[in-house]
């Protein structure tokens, strides 16, 4: 089993890269999924939302919009000062807070819903996160996450990423893990009452898959130095070989509709 330090290490390891992106671009290639959580979630005007991994506020801001108080929370201090420039250009009363999902700074039951897309999913501990999501949820109010899961494009995109990473300790589970609805039923056992998991898609829409390809490399998660170039390049082949495989654009574009699972939970009162 991964000892403290060795979860610590991940994490500041996985806070800077993100701090090192340059996330907006990829961050508003998400916002469908933010749309469909906060509907799902029927986030409405008067009620407090957190969003958890909020990188730069996809939730926080459609529930902004929605009426809602928001605040968005993510361990990554880059990523909250991208978000909170982009909420105040927008006009949007948003809330930043720099916190890791294990570890949430607020009072027990202090929201009417806490949501995460693409965020929470990624923490050492999945139990301890899915504690912590429902903690600072009020007694009936709702966790909602956009998760991906080892399955279709997006499965086999993360298959292979993870054999260009260095190692994660031992026993730390896969974060795609969570896409899958018996393993979410599991963890949040005890913790939420009836919880509905549905497969949903992300369109991913691109010129070409150089486009494609230099979207992802600028605004994911960036090492501290860049890889050997045939590194690089053998990761290029590996993707582009799945995209041609999963793509239903048939004129160089890429038309790919990425499955990942939307949950909601509710707690228990
Ligand atoms: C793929 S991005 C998604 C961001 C945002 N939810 C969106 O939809 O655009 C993942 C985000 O989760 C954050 N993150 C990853 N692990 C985290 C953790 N353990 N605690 C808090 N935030 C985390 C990262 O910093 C990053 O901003």
């Amino acid at each position: 089993m991964a000892t403290e330090a060795e979860l610590a290490e991940l994490r500041k390891r996985s806070r800077e890269a993100w701090d090192r992106a340059d996330y907006p671009p990829l961050g508003e290639r998400l916002m469908p999924a933010a749309r469909e959580l906060v509907e799902a979630c029927a986030v409405s005007a008067g009620q407090e939302v957190l969003d958890v991994g909020a990188g730069t506020g996809n939730v926080a801001a459609v529930a902004a919009a929605e009426g809602a108080r928001a605040v968005a929370s993510d361990f990554a201090p880059e990523q909250v000062a991208r978000g909170r420039a982009r909420t105040e250009a927008e006009g949007l009363d948003v809330e930043w807070v720099v916190a890791g999902v294990e570890d949430l700074p607020f009072e027990d039951g202090r929201f009417d819903a806490v949501l995460s897309v693409f965020g929470a999913m990624f923490a050492p501990r999945p139990e301890r996160a899915a504690s912590e999501l429902f903690r600072v949820l009020r007694p009936g109010g709702v966790v909602g996450m956009a998760n991906w899961g080892d399955r279709g494009f997006q499965g086999e995109f993360f298959q292979v990423l993870r054999r260009y990473q260095p190692p994660v300790p031992d026993g730390v589970p896969l974060p795609v893990l969570w896409g899958d609805e018996a393993v979410v039923q599991e963890r949040f056992e005890g913790l939420a009452g009836r919880v509905s998991v549905e497969t949903r898609t992300l369109p991913w829409r691109f010129g070409s898959f150089e486009e494609m390809g230099e979207l992802f490399q600028r605004s994911g998660p960036r090492p501290p130095e860049p890889p050997p170039e045939e590194q690089v390049q053998a990761l290029i082949d590996e993707v582009r070989s799945i995209v041609e495989r999963h793509n239903q654009a048939t004129d160089g574009s890429v038309r790919i509709d990425a499955e990942y699972s939307l949950v909601v939970a509710r707690k228990r009162g």
